[in-house]
């Protein structure tokens, strides 16, 4: 705590006053929770939790289950030592529930109750529940293996199934065998694939809440839409016309989506006022994951009076997030989903069709208060055709960090580990093969000292932790740990659609003839010089998000703090960056790729063919013979994302097990 903050209120009638109100506030809240239709189940639930080790509850979405059931554990097992832990998949749950269960238990954020995500931990030791992303606890395991701080671990949302879930399930089951009756596991799924978890956990039980819903009028359109993105307009527009008062949930893919449909209906929904009986305002919200929380608490507000909310959002709002006064749902049926293509050994973030469960999870957001309606934008026949449900997230992944940190937990056989549903034996032996080559494994497939516990100990993917270690051998630290940074920050530049022209004006001074990352550092560098006053100003007129860029100054700190606390060197390379060019080759090796006679590149490690991404900086100006790049996009195209120019001959010097001296392939 800085010196400078003085408290106002430092004396007694100060704490007083603020006792009172988080008092206040408590009191207010209780009808609500009382409401839950988990409320009515308190006592069974407590009854199957004192005579089961593992419970699965399955509840409804909405029915009370992520922020009452560690409340009702806290009360029934108040005497017992140790904290309880709630896993989320998604950091803006995590931070949002801590919040309103804080307030629900009348005390301030991070004291009895707080919230841990990557780069933003909001808790003490005196935290009895702890809200955390599943990946922050799979770091603690790190460090606790039987998770000792904890009493009780309860995985929730499980049946998103995503990678970090899987291997939590994998692991708790060993804390199980090794764990007396003084630990408790509870899996909570708003599905009804119990049994699944049941059987996989051993569990004897699961316990079923029932849920109140009402009845939801279905409606697919009579033939396929050509886009959309217009259909989705059009339905909102006519919801919002035919229909009377209620909030309206939009389901689309991406930030990109939603910003665009946000804009559509600010520029053009005013003069599509609502029905003659009818005299309501449009009011746009948007959720999405990379958000900003202070601005994805928004949507949790209700809509200015005289106005109709209309919340456009991800599948973030399928399950992990409840947003009250929703009658209408649109689905566009779409989903952006992490693919990994494991024999080419590439990432991919595409748009997919959702499955049906995600179909029927998104229509029954509109029938939680009242009957509702829900309007799939694609025909029935379609909806038949989609898969039932989705494919666990670890089967279609890159495993990389999953199987390093197995492996830092000593669990040397990542080929018979007890999934759930086993990734494809390709996947795993593809990733042990990128650990390999970035030295983290050595020929036993053991760990090594040198970099693989270092990389372990990075909260960065492998390839980004390599390119750190890297830049510590090269004297360029300071500045890789910018631009992993900025990296990490994601969505750093805002391009507004009707200002294109002077968004790329304002962004000319900042690009780096050497492609993406070194214009991000330039960005970075140029921020840090910025006086604080003039922060947000800088960041409007240079079209540059500023939430981004303080995420980014965050992240860098943590990371820059973690990275001395391994003991390594932190120095800069000033302004010769040719050093942090080659740190990233040495980390990101695997997307090196190489320009052919065609203009097309080619991943040297795969073959596969490459595009540079429409928003690369080296868009538009001689092609480098040599690129390396942070990650593939396929959409239209392969797309390279984050292209940095490199020498190809660096390759063999700063790869060599990889590459040869003749700069053939000699592994792939
Ligand atoms: O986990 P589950 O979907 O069963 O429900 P929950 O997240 O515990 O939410 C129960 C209720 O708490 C919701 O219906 C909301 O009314 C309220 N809630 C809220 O107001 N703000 C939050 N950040 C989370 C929940
Ligand atoms: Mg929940």
């Amino acid at each position: 705590m800085k010196a400078t903050h003085a408290f106002n209120e430092s004396s007694d009638d100060g704490i007083q006053k603020k006792k009172r109100r988080l008092n206040e506030r408590r009191d207010s809240l209780l009808p609500q929770r009382q409401e839950l239709p988990i409320w009515a189940a308190q006592n069974a639930i407590i009854k199957l939790v004192a005579d089961h080790r593992v419970l699965v509850i399955v509840g409804e979405t909405g029915c009370g289950k992520t922020t009452q059931i560690p409340q009702f554990l806290q009360n029934m097992f108040e005497k017992t030592k140790g904290a309880i832990a709630c896993t989320q998949p998604r950091r803006v749950a995590a931070m949002s529930v801590a919040r309103r269960v804080a307030e629900e238990m009348g005390t301030e954020l991070g004291h009895k109750v707080g919230y841990s995500v990557r780069f933003d931990d909001m808790s003490s030791p005196s935290t009895l529940i702890k809200y955390l992303t599943d990946g922050m606890l799979l770091r603690e395991a790190l460090m606790d293996p039987l998770l000792k701080k904890y009493k009780v671990v309860i995985v929730d949302e499980a049946h998103e199934r995503t990678v970090q879930t899987d291997v939590l399930l994998g692991l708790l089951k060993q804390v199980l065998d090794k764990r007396d009756c003084d630990f408790r596991l509870i899996v909570m799924s708003a599905t009804l694939d119990a049994a699944k978890f049941v059987t996989y956990l051993g569990a004897s039980t699961a316990a079923y809440v029932q849920g109140r819903s009402y009845p939801i009028s279905l409606f697919y359109t009579a033939t396929p839409e050509e886009s959309y993105m217009d259909a989705a307009f059009c339905a909102i527009i006519q919801v919002h016309h035919d229909e009377p008062a209620g909030d309206i949930l939009v389901f689309l893919s991406g930030s990109d989506e939603i910003e665009s449909l946000d804009r559509l209906l600010r520029d053009r929904a005013p003069a599509h006022k609502a029905g003659s009986n009818n005299a309501l305002q449009l009011y746009a919200v948007t959720i999405y994951a990379s958000m900003p929380p202070e601005q994805q608490m928004k949507v949790f507000e209700p809509a200015p009076e005289d106005h109709r909310k209309v919340i456009l959002a991800t599948n973030i709002a399928e399950t992990s997030i409840t947003i009250q006064g929703v009658r209408y749902v649109i689905d566009t049926g779409v989903v952006k989903s992490r693919g990994h293509n494991a024999k080419l050994g590439l990432d991919s973030l595409q748009v997919v069709p959702v499955s049906q469960a995600q179909a029927r999870q998104r229509s029954g957001r509109a029938g939680r208060e009242a009957a509702g309606k829900a309007y799939r934008l694609y025909t029935e026949r379609t909806f038949d055709d989609l898969e039932p449900t989705t494919v666990p997230e670890i089967q279609r992944s890159n495993l990389g960090s999953v199987m390093l940190q197995l492996k830092a937990m000593g669990i040397q056989d990542v080929l018979n580990f007890d999934f759930m549903d086993p990734p494809p034996r390709a996947s795993v032996i593809r990733s042990l093969e990128l650990l390999l080559g970035l030295g983290a494994l050595d020929k036993e497939g053991k760990l090594t000292d040198e970099v693989g516990l270092l990389l372990s100990q990075l909260p960065v993917e492998p390839m980004f932790g390599k390119v750190l270690l890297a830049s510590s051998l090269m004297g360029c630290c300071l500045e890789a740990l910018q631009v992993v940074s900025m990296v990490s920050a994601e969505n750093i530049f805002f391009f507004p659609r009707e200002k294109q022209e002077q968004a790329n004006a304002a962004r000319v001074k900042f690009i780096s003839r050497e492609g993406d990352h070194l214009t991000l550092l330039n960005v970075f560098r140029a921020y840090l010089e910025v006086p604080r006053k003039d922060k947000s100003r800088w960041c409007s007129e240079n079209f540059i998000n500023a939430r981004s860029m303080s995420k980014a100054v965050d992240i860098h700190e943590q990371l820059k703090a973690r990275f001395t606390s391994l003991g390594l060197a932190c120095t800069s390379c000033g302004n010769n960056l040719d050093p942090v060019r080659k740190a990233l080759t040495a980390g990101l090796f695997y997307h090196a790729a190489s320009l052919q006679t065609d203009g097309v590149y080619k991943v040297i490690t795969s073959g596969q063919q490459v595009w540079l991404h429409p928003s690369s900086t080296l868009r538009g100006r001689a092609k480098p013979s040599c690129i390396v790049f942070s990650e593939l996009v396929q959409t239209t195209k392969q797309y390279a994302r984050e292209v940095t120019a490199i020498e190809k001959s660096w390759l063999p010097d700063l790869v060599p097990g990889i590459f040869s001296a003749t700069s053939k392939i000699t592994k792939g």
